[in-house]
């Protein structure tokens, strides 16, 4: 099959030919028609998280995937040839991930029913960006009428969180540079930042001097939190996605700090397929990229400055 993979860590992605995987006893083998680009495939590659991911090289990089079960391993009983699925394609070990024509999943492990009205390309676009919008929307416990700061509001997480923040009652402030306000606002969001005009923290506190709930915070980097977390009122919260926070501290300051690790379920898949299906939710397909092209794409894509989710397509 052919795969997109590296031969080490800080190695340049290329395309290669793979053995199709084996599916084991418990795994679903699906034929995947697309995957997602997110920030971690880049992390993981590099060898940032080698302390986590100890892959075997070739290693086929990237998670997210969407596309039909082939075949299954012995003892699986949910699932059948024929299914339509998205989920995590990725077993380091076996050097597997979802830039790939074929990938595996455990019966039980991260893969549900696609959404109904959403075809591979965009329902790739779903799992880790909107699975980990949810866990935070979830940790803050956002509630109606309460005001909630998203910075890093345009990408793939941050757009989903919007939705999933408005979807609860909440109101929310977005982070946007120039150009991405009516966006933001289509998404759900009823105030913009030009994060690019000055610090988030000071035009945030111009408009709301009393003080804010909440802050969801994709982008700021251990050490630099303290000027959002000033913005909340006693007892507000701040998630981070970047383990940038000391929840100790800010307890002692009267505060909640929730580090947020994505732990994508089946079950989480088959609500956001709920929602989407009716259609409380959109997930925004900024760009599809074929997987022979991927090598290139990749560089651009760790730039960061996403506006929706990049899709691979095989
Ligand atoms: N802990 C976990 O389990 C977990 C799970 C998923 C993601 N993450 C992490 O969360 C981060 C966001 O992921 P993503 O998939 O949403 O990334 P993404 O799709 O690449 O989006 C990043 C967004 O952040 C914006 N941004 C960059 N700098 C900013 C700033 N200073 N202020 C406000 N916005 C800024 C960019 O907009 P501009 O173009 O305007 O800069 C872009 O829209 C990544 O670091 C990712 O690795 C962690």
């Amino acid at each position: 099959m052919r795969a997109i993979a590296i031969s080490d860590f800080g190695a340049d992605p290329e395309l290669i030919q793979a053995p199709e995987p084996e599916p084991r006893p418990g795994e679903l083998l699906v034929r995947l028609r697309a995957a997602a680009y997110n920030p971690v495939d880049h992390k993981i590659a590099s060898g940032a998280m080698k302390d986590r991911v100890s892959p075997r090289f070739p290693f086929i990089m990237g998670q997210d995937g969407a596309g039909v079960v082939t075949a299954v391993g012995r003892e699986v009983s949910g699932f059948r040839p024929g299914d339509e699925v998205y989920g995590r394609f990725t077993d380091p070990p076996r050097g597997l991930g979802s830039y790939a024509e074929y990938g595996v999943v455990a019966q039980d492990g991260p893969v549900a029913r696609m959404p109904k009205g959403m075809i591979p390309e965009q329902a790739a676009a779903v799992p880790t960006a909107t699975g980990t919008a949810r866990d935070l929307v979830e940790a803050a416990r956002l509630d109606e009428g309460q005001t909630v700061l998203i910075v890093g509001a345009t990408g793939g997480v941050g757009q989903s969180a919007i939705q999933l923040a408005a979807l609860r009652g909440a109101r929310v402030i977005a982070t946007s540079s120039p150009g991405a306000e009516d966006l933001v606002r289509a998404l759900g969001a009823a105030e913009t930042v030009d994060h690019t005009a000055g610090p988030v923290a000071d035009q945030v506190r111009a408009a709301h001097p009393e003080g804010i709930d909440a802050v969801l915070d994709l982008v700021s980097p251990a050490g630099a939190t303290r000027p959002l977390e000033e913005l909340l009122r006693p007892g507000g919260v701040i998630c981070s996605v970047l383990h940038a926070l000391d929840p100790d501290a800010l307890a002692a300051r009267e505060l909640r700090g929730v580090n947020v690790i994505n732990r994508l379920t089946p079950q989480v898949l088959s609500d956001l397929a709920d929602l989407i299906d009716a259609g409380r939710l959109r997930v925004r397909v900024q760009a599809q990229v074929p997987l022979e092209r991927t090598p290139a794409a990749l560089a651009g894509l760790a730039t960061g400055h996403a506006r929706g989710k990049t899709v691979i397509t095989m």
